[in-house]
């Protein structure tokens, strides 16, 4: 399939909305005259075009794209060819009301926005079905066309009678009983039990917005609705027997949506990634982004495609920041070296009017070709050319981040011990900081993953325990693997309701401590937690702890660190145990980011993990692997503003990309590939 989808080569290219032209022919000659400069392969056609493809009901206009998505193809450059289900024609809202959403208090909106529609009314459905398989008839074997892209950046939530019914359906499904369902969403508390699913509302803040059990399963609802809405549009692009592979895009750190649970539904992931860059440093932003590079990779365990990026500044974030000269080289390589098959751009042609006019994009209102944007996009498409056999190339990773988003939704949504932040995402990116320090490759998985293939396991503010977790991680640590977790973790089930008996639940014996208080520190107070002498960890330094810092018995564990100051001054902080054949660490408290580089160096070091770097490498410095059968390609990043030292001769092999100097230029990238 990979192989039909990109036929070796890297893709570039970017969402493309010539409906907004047809007027102008000259400007869409031009616009593939300078794609075909800028080494553009490919572009996403029809995201929100539905109102020139349908102008009115079954009125099907696709003439005009079939002939735009020829032209492209006679000039090298494929299409990825888009569901127009993210905004809908006003006739559509005018006649069927239906189809618009309603919001928590039970308004229905106006028509407007995008994603303003039920996923659930029949007749969206219909429509949307009618309208995909028009397209997929007409275009969907083109040879153009190398892949679906089903809908946009899908989110939101619809509260309409037929939704809430859906819900109903969904919860009397999932526990049976509604005796089951009290008893596991602890609804005596307040005297809110239920006698029946059909008196069961969504949260909402005129009604219950405080049952913590229910705000979860409307969420995981809300997944579930979505993706029960994509496998229909799936459905009607393949109905007449094609069977293009299919997509969609997600949005970054996208809280509204469990994403993983779109592990089978799609045949490849995609998303779209717009960083703050410049502001505060590079090397923080591209610590973050790497992060979630590897989350959206160790969704499928394959190669993604970046679907979307800007050229140079968006319109909508709070600053509209250029990109400095080699910025979008640098983030553009960032998401080949952790997975990435594309390079892909909202826009290819900057908008006339309306809220993104002045979005970038890699051709601006001005239309030429002798810009800054559309030198650098040239250039790097230049470069993407040239890197095309690394198309494909699989991330190896021994080492894995559990990183959660119901354990999000359960923690963030709870009443204490922390109100006003709990830092989970800081906390989880601390702790892959730690581990990349050391240039290894890092998995960023849900506890739905299965841990055996890995010799270490971060499990960070591990809060909920979803079913079977506990005994996975037991059989993961009985047979050899690290496991380290931290502070509030293994608290409450998949219900959000405390485990009973101690906590880390029914890990208590595989970690030997036992948590019993958790402090709460107010912004800007700290403690710190200093090493205990000769601990098995080589910890020497004592490190700053802020926000959560717990106090926990020690049965079985040895203590590496202990508590500097307050009523609990001396007491374990930090400790390791040996269970079986392997060893899990316990973290008591919101440790800064040193202490986490310092332990992870000791605990990647011990496990001999290879590709590992031959040092810590400095901050600032990125390191992945990404390997073919009979390839490996090595990736050395500088996301500092200053040239940096970092020793080559360590990395034999032949350079694809960058200098074999002693030092790697301001947001510099070296390639070196060495053959197995
Ligand atoms: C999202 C959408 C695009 C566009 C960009 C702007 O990623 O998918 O349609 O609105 O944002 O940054
Ligand atoms: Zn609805």
């Amino acid at each position: 399939m990979k192989e039909r989808l990109t036929e070796g080569h890297l893709l570039y290219g970017g969402d493309y909305n010539p409906e907004q032209w047809l007027d102008r022919p000259n400007i869409l000659q031009k616009d593939i005259d300078y794609m075909k400069e800028a080494h553009i392969n490919v572009v996403s056609l029809g995201i929100f075009a539905w109102s020139v493809l349908e102008p009115a009901e079954g009125d099907y206009q696709l003439e005009w794209l079939a002939e735009i998505i020829e032209e492209l193809y006679k000039n090298g450059i494929y299409t990825i060819l888009a569901t127009p289900s993210g905004a809908r024609p006003k006739w559509l809202a005018d006649r069927y009301p239906e189809v618009l959403r309603v919001d928590e208090t039970g308004h229905r909106n106006f028509f407007g926005f995008r994603h303003n529609h039920c996923y659930t009314s029949p007749i969206y459905r219909k429509k949307v079905a009618q309208i995909n398989r028009q397209l997929s008839n007409r275009l969907g074997e083109h040879p153009g066309v190398i892949m679906w892209h089903i809908s946009n950046e899908y989110g939101g939530e619809c509260y309409c009678p037929l939704c809430q019914h859906e819900f109903r359906k969904w919860l009397e499904k999932k526990y049976k009983n509604i005796e089951v369902l009290n008893d596991k969403w602890c609804t005596t508390f307040w005297s809110h039990r239920y006698q029946s699913f059909a008196q069961i509302e969504a949260p909402s803040r005129r009604g219950e917005p405080l049952l913590h059990a229910l705000n979860l399963d409307w969420r995981r609802f809300v997944t579930d609705r979505t993706i029960d809405f994509a496998k229909m549009e799936i459905q009607a692009v393949h109905k007449n027997g094609n069977d293009k592979p299919v997509t969609t895009n997600f949005m970054y750190d996208f809280k509204g949506m469990n994403y993983a649970k779109w592990k089978d539904v799609l045949d490849v992931i995609s998303w779209d990634n717009y960083p703050t860059w410049h502001k505060g440093s590079e090397r923080e932003t591209a610590l973050d982004c790497a992060l979630e590079y590897d989350r959206m990779r160790s969704i499928k365990g394959e190669s993604f495609l970046l679907m979307e990026s800007c050229p140079s500044a968006t319109s909508w974030q709070s600053v509209s920041k250029l990109k400095r000269p080699g910025m979008l080289h640098a983030a553009s390589m960032q998401a080949i070296a952790h997975g990435s098959d594309s390079i892909q751009y909202f826009q290819i042609r900057q908008s006339r009017g309306a809220v993104e006019k002045f979005h970038g994009a890699v051709i601006d209102h001005y239309g030429g070709n002798d810009t800054r944007v559309f030198r650098e996009v040239t250039a790097l498409g230049i470069d993407l050319d040239a890197l095309r056999e690394i198309q494909g190339s699989r991330i190896h990773a021994e080492a894995a981040v559990i990183y959660d988003m119901e354990n999000r939704w359960a923690m963030e949504d709870s009443d204490g011990p922390r109100n006003e932040n709990m830092y989970y995402r800081e906390t989880v990116r601390k702790v892959y900081e730690g581990l990349r320090a050391m240039g290894i490759n890092v998995d960023v998985v849900d506890m739905e993953a299965d841990l055996a293939s890995y010799r270490i396991v971060a499990a960070p503010m591990n809060y909920m325990y979803r079913d079977g977790y506990e005994k996975k991680v037991r059989e993961f640590v009985a047979s050899g693997g690290t496991y380290l977790t931290t502070y509030w973790s293994g608290v409450v089930d998949e219900c959000d309701r405390c485990f009973i008996d101690g906590t880390p639940y029914h890990l208590m014996d595989v970690l030997g401590i036992r948590s019993k208080e958790i402090d709460g520190l107010y912004e800007g107070e700290v403690n710190g937690i200093c090493p205990v002498p000769e601990n098995s960890a080589g910890l020497q330094k004592t490190y700053q702890v802020s926000h959560l810092c717990e106090r926990i018995d020690v049965t079985t564990a040895s203590t590496l660190m202990t508590y500097q100051h307050d009523f609990y001054g001396e007491e374990p902080a930090v400790t390791c145990n040996a269970y079986k054949k392997g060893k899990a660490y316990y973290v008591g408290a919101d440790a800064e980011g040193s202490f986490y580089r310092d332990l992870l160096q000791h605990i990647v070091c011990e496990g001999g993990i290879c590709n590992a770097a031959k040092e810590s490498l400095p901050e600032g410095i990125e390191m992945t692997l990404r390997e073919t059968e009979d390839n490996r390609y090595l990736f050395i990043q500088n996301f500092n503003r200053t040239k940096t030292k970092v020793d080559l001769s360590h990395y034999p092999g032949e350079l694809l990309m960058g200098q074999r100097e002693d030092t790697i230029p301001a947001l510099g990238t070296i390639i070196i590939k060495t053959t197995v």
